[in-house]
């Protein structure tokens, strides 16, 4: 069975990959009790009308062929959206070869015409919201992410506003994590709109895996984090976003799960919210475990479980008093689901309602140095006892590490020759990941083991 990897992407370069964006020293914590991810509408359901690209991308606005110097923001936000970030091919992508084979396999007649490609793969607002220069073919455009700039564009182009007042005019609060991890995992999960299913990736589609953190620090970074945009916005460090960011995709999760239109196909569960290894193993291979946020038997599809896993961990640092209600939780989840669908759905509004309560109480933290090394020592010693026989588990540490480490570094807490060791030895994790239909627990267990060999005594 040939499960489409996510090969490169994967691999160890986004460790190398990794910007150097959150390049500043000293963070500011977010101020806590924000309001839920979900209130703010993403750039795709507001009503506003979105410009296109081409109005973002004039020599004097952000299409500069370098960073301006004068400028609080790069100015070349454009010329590295285009030249660097997959989004500015996330529609051309729909007319390629794989496309194509995934589009005869589902017999839809052209993936670039196909509403369900298109809410991904480009900035697919209703006819009515796209303006005199908006684009399909440009993609995973600005305002994808940024919100249609009918309101916003003008006062922003002024100088005068704040970051309030655009955001208030409709540019979404891209930097603050719950509304970014609800914004990216709209695409990098699906959402209510959005639909990834079993029979998409049946065709051929990717896996899709996200880490808030880590697929921050890949895209190319088309802004600096420096003094100036620290006077201008609130910054979480990578590890804050981490915890969000996994607070948030179980939440939304849990939206799939919940939703009856969502979480069957006909007769059959939606195989999309399994573990796709809780099917797709060699006969062979004897890999399974209990573990901990389960707590259901061998031989049954299990729901994807990675965020649970993580927060059990994060929980257990950060937020002990909240960790009892997450395993109990999940674990009644995973049983309803063996048994009865409507108890399946209230499991998962309870197990929801969890997570958000774990993404306000990581919003109101700061994630300071203890925070960072406790967590680090957490992921390791969790990984090593329940052994991951669940590949995503094991990916998610994976780059939870990758956050961690780079925290590490960027708060001063280890130096850059420890920080090189550290990532060298994270090499090997991304190793044992690096390929899902070839994963193996003891491989994974062997790398952490190697990582925690150069891991500082603190
Ligand atoms: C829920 C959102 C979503 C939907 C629906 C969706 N995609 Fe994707 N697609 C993605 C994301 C996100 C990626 C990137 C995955 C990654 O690398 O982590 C991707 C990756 C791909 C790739 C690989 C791109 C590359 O650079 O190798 C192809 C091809 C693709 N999608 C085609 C399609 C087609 C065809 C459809 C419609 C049948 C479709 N997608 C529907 C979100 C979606
Ligand atoms: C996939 C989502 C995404 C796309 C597409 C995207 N951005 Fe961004 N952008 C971000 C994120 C995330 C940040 C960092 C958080 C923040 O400052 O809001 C950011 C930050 C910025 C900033 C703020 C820099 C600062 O110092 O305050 C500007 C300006 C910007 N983007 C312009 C653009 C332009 C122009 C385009 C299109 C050419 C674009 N972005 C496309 C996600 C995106
Ligand atoms: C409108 C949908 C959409 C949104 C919103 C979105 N993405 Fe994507 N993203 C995609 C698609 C589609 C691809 C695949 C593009 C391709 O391969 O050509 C992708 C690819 C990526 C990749 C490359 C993945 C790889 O395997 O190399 C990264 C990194 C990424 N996105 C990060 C983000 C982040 C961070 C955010 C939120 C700030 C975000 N995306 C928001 C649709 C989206
Ligand atoms: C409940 C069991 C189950 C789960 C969970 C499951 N699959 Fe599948 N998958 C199947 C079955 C059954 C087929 C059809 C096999 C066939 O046609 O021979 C299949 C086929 C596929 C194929 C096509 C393989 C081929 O040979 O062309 C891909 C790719 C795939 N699945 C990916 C995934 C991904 C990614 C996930 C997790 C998001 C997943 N599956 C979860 C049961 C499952």
């Amino acid at each position: 069975m040939s499960v489409v990897g996510k090969g490169e992407a994967m691999s160890g370069n986004r460790l190398v990959a990794r910007a150097a964006a959150w390049v500043l020293g000293a963070f500011v914590a977010l101020a806590g009790g924000a309001a839920q991810a979900a209130d703010v509408a993403l750039p795709h359901q507001a009503k506003d009308v979105h410009l296109g690209v081409a109005s973002c991308a004039g020599s004097t606005c952000h299409g500069a062929v370098a960073p301006w110097r004068d400028s609080n923001v790069l100015q070349n936000e454009y010329t590295t959206w285009m030249a660097k970030d997959p989004h500015a091919k996330a529609y051309s992508v729909l007319l390629n070869d794989h496309s194509k084979r995934i589009a005869k396999n589902l017999g839809i007649p052209a993936a670039h015409e196909a509403k369900v490609c298109l809410d991904c793969h480009a900035d697919n607002v209703a006819p009515a919201q796209r303006g005199a220069q908006f684009q399909l073919s440009d993609g995973v455009g600005c305002e994808a992410c940024h919100g249609g700039g009918e309101r916003w564009l003008g006062i922003h182009v002024s100088g005068k506003a704040t970051h309030a007042q655009n955001v208030a005019a409709g540019l979404f609060p891209t930097e603050d994590p719950k509304h970014r991890a609800n914004l990216c995992l709209g695409c990098h999960l699906g959402d209510e709109t959005r639909a990834i299913t079993h029979k998409i990736m049946g065709a051929g589609h990717p896996r899709l895996a996200f880490e808030l953190d880590t697929f921050t620090s890949i895209q190319p970074a088309h802004y600096r984090v420096d003094d100036d945009y620290a006077k201008r916005k609130a910054v979480a460090n990578g590890v804050k976003t981490w915890a969000i960011g996994q607070a948030i995709a179980l939440s939304k999760f849990m939206d799939l799960v919940a939703d009856p239109a969502r979480n069957r196909d006909g007769i059959m569960p939606e195989f999309v919210l399994y573990d796709c290894q809780s099917c797709h193993t060699p006969l062979n291979n004897m890999t399974w475990q209990a573990q901990a946020t389960q707590g259901i038997g061998p031989g049954v599809p299990r729901l994807h479980g990675a965020n649970a896993a993580m927060l059990k961990v994060i929980a257990a640092a950060v937020a002990p008093g909240m960790q009892a209600e997450l395993v109990e939780r999940s674990r009644a989840l995973h049983a309803a689901s063996q048994r009865d669908k409507a108890e399946m759905e209230r499991a998962a509004k309870a197990l929801k309602q969890t997570a958000d309560k774990l993404a306000d109480s990581f919003a109101g933290r700061a994630f300071d140095g203890n925070d960072i090394r406790a967590l680090m020592q957490a992921l390791v010693a969790a990984g090593l006892q329940e052994g991951y026989a669940d590949y995503a588990s094991a990916e998610q540490t994976t780059m939870a590490l990758s956050a961690v480490i780079d925290a590490l570094k960027a708060t001063g807490q280890v130096d850059p020759t420890r920080h090189r060791g550290m990532q060298q030895a994270l090499e090997a994790c991304y190793a044992a990941v690096k390929q899902d239909a070839t994963y193996t627990p003891a491989a994974f267990t062997a790398a952490l083991q190697q990582f925690q060999a150069a891991m500082p005594a603190f």
